[in-house]
């Protein structure tokens, strides 16, 4: 195929993508300043691991792992062991990975069992942490979650599921469903005690995805980083708060000797020895390259300013959508530090702290008003609230974010973790693109939206988009099976039987699971953007 027409095939089958910048479920980094990629198109062909070849482009990686030792409180004059990954993912496996070692190293010193390993974190943890388990033999022992703990982990449970068997701890700064921080320094606190009493010794890696770019300029004093006794290691996406474009993460260990030998493959380069410890060989130079580019072009103060900036926005339309009436946040980084949870009360006091915030909107570098307001990444999570759906019990917030597709804005409808289930919330991320004209035009879409979906209703739109295809007939099946038909040959008594037999398929796709009131079951895939059942099987 010529160049330019395989060009053009790719290019224009892409236009059924949505578009980033109106892509509220991703956490992902959707635009960066053209600079940032020049440089990306000027380093493409760079492998990043051929560190002989590209000496330069490894000083920059050695700079970036210093620069992360130091904005998360590693020790001071210590080299940083680390390593950029794909993302936070394969930092994470690695975290986890090194815990396992470390632990099946001290177990057989003292001649016992190893066949056991488990590791211990929150329902609400993303696939990623699930993944680590699976793929590495390790048991999950999943806390679970409620409103009591914000939908994320509670430290108390979470010790009761500790035993000799325990690798370590998976802490969540930032949980993907709600923005939510957990609490890393009383986790510690409580596997300190433990160790007192019981000589169990268990290590912390902080899956720090979102939150490890957002709490060290937006919330300075918190403790989650290495100046928590248990953390042994983080990672983090630089695709996401980190402002570069995907595919690019970081992991970082508090010392050399939490990364055991066994883990580190030894590799000669022309004279030189290049130690490895990642799952992928093979990686991209450029997005480390451009990830440099943010961190020199933007500073401390420069990611202070974007991540109060993203706060402020998610603070704003948090407070608009409780104070329609019509939705309530699950997300609390609105309200008053040690609020949770919605209530009349508790929104008054939302609106009323925010107020006083607006004189000075965007705060600068000054991290001082995030003191007033809960922890938490830049994310609104929210649902209907409990009067919305007395007054309509037929509202369906599937039927709203259907309806905000047809004015570009992606949304996701998915339901919280196992023990909260129940509860289906949509999400927003709020990014470094935001801005107050990009709240105001949501609010205002998402009130057209919901008006809509009430408008329709007596036309049952709720039931219909509710009712999902039966598991075994997709819908490009049917589309195959009419494209496929050659009518042309056909007499017309069988163009007749033909047609009739699709309508008739039409008709059974329709009526089939009518009444049952199901929802398509929702999977979380890849930064929450989410697969119904039928989209998937398409
Ligand atoms: C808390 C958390 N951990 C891990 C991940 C996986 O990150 P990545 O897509 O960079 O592998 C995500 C992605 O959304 C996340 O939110």
């Amino acid at each position: 195929m010529p160049a330019r027409n395989a060009y053009q095939l790719i290019h224009d089958s892409l236009k059924f993508d949505g578009e980033p910048t109106l892509n509220c479920a991703t956490f992902l980094t959707t635009w960066m300043e053209p600079e940032a990629e020049k440089l990306i198109m000027e380093n493409l062909g760079k492998n990043r691991v051929d560190i002989d070849e590209y000496e330069a482009t490894e000083r920059i990686h050695r700079r970036c792992l210093a620069h992360l030792h130091d904005l998360w409180n590693g020790k001071k004059g210590q080299e940083a062991t680390g390593t950029v990954v794909v993302g936070s993912s394969e930092g994470i496996m690695l975290g986890g990975l090194a815990m396992k070692w470390r632990w099946r190293q001290r177990r057989q010193a003292e001649g016992k069992d190893t066949s056991k390993p488990n590791i211990v974190f929150g329902a609400n943890a993303q696939v990623a942490l699930e993944k680590t388990a699976r793929y590495f033999d390790i048991e999950s022992r999943l806390v679970p979650v409620s409103p009591e703990s914000h939908y994320c982990l509670d430290t108390q449970k979470a010790l009761e599921m500790i035993d000799e068997n325990t690798i370590g701890m998976f802490v969540i700064l930032g949980s993907t469903y709600t923005g939510h921080y957990e609490d890393v320094i009383e986790m510690s606190r409580l596997l300190e005690k433990l160790k007192a009493e019981k000589g169990l010794d268990i290590p912390i890696h902080v899956d720090g995805a979102s939150g490890a770019f957002v709490a060290p300029f937006a919330h300075p004093d918190l403790h989650w980083d290495f100046r928590v006794p248990h953390v042994v290691s983080i990672s983090t996406s630089g695709h996401k708060f980190g402002l570069t474009y995907p595919g690019i993460g970081w992991v970082v260990w508090r010392a050399p000797e939490y990364l055991p030998d066994g883990l580190t493959f030894e590799l000669s380069y022309l004279g030189g020895v290049e130690k490895t410890f990642t799952l992928n060989f093979s990686h991209p130079a450029c997005f480390m390259l451009a990830q440099y580019y943010q961190f020199i072009r933007f500073g401390r103060e420069g990611y202070a300013r974007v991540m109060n900036a993203c706060l402020y926005h998610a603070r704003l339309l948090s407070v608009a959508l409780e104070a329609t009436g019509v939705y309530q946040c699950i997300s609390d980084i609105h309200r008053p530090r040690g609020t949770y949870g919605y209530s009349e009360e508790t929104r008054l006091a939302a609106s009323g702290l925010f107020a006083e915030t607006l004189n000075n909107p965007c705060s600068g570098a000054d991290p001082t008003p995030n003191e007033k307001f809960n922890f938490g990444l830049p994310e609104v999570a929210f649902r209907f609230t409990d009067w919305f759906i007395e007054q309509h019990p037929k509202a369906n917030q599937d039927v709203v974010t259907t309806l905000m597709r047809v004015r570009g804005w992606i949304i996701p409808n998915y339901p919280l973790p196992p023990d909260a289930n129940r509860l289906r919330v949509m999400r927003v991320v709020i990014k470094e693109a935001s801005s107050e004209d990009f709240v105001n035009r949501l609010v205002r879409d998402l009130m057209w939206a919901t008006q809509t979906m009430l408008d329709t209703q007596s036309q049952s739109l709720g039931e219909a988009l509710s009712t999902p295809l039966p598991k075994n007939t997709s819908t490009s099946n049917l589309a195959h099976s009419i494209a496929q038909s050659n009518t042309s040959t056909m007499s017309d008594g069988q163009k007749h039987s033909h047609w009739k037999d699709i309508l008739d398929k039409i008709g059974e796709l329709k009526g089939s699971e009518r009444g049952k009131n199901q929802q398509p079951e929702m999977k979380l895939v890849d930064g929450g953007r989410r697969k119904t059942v039928y989209e998937k099987s398409c």
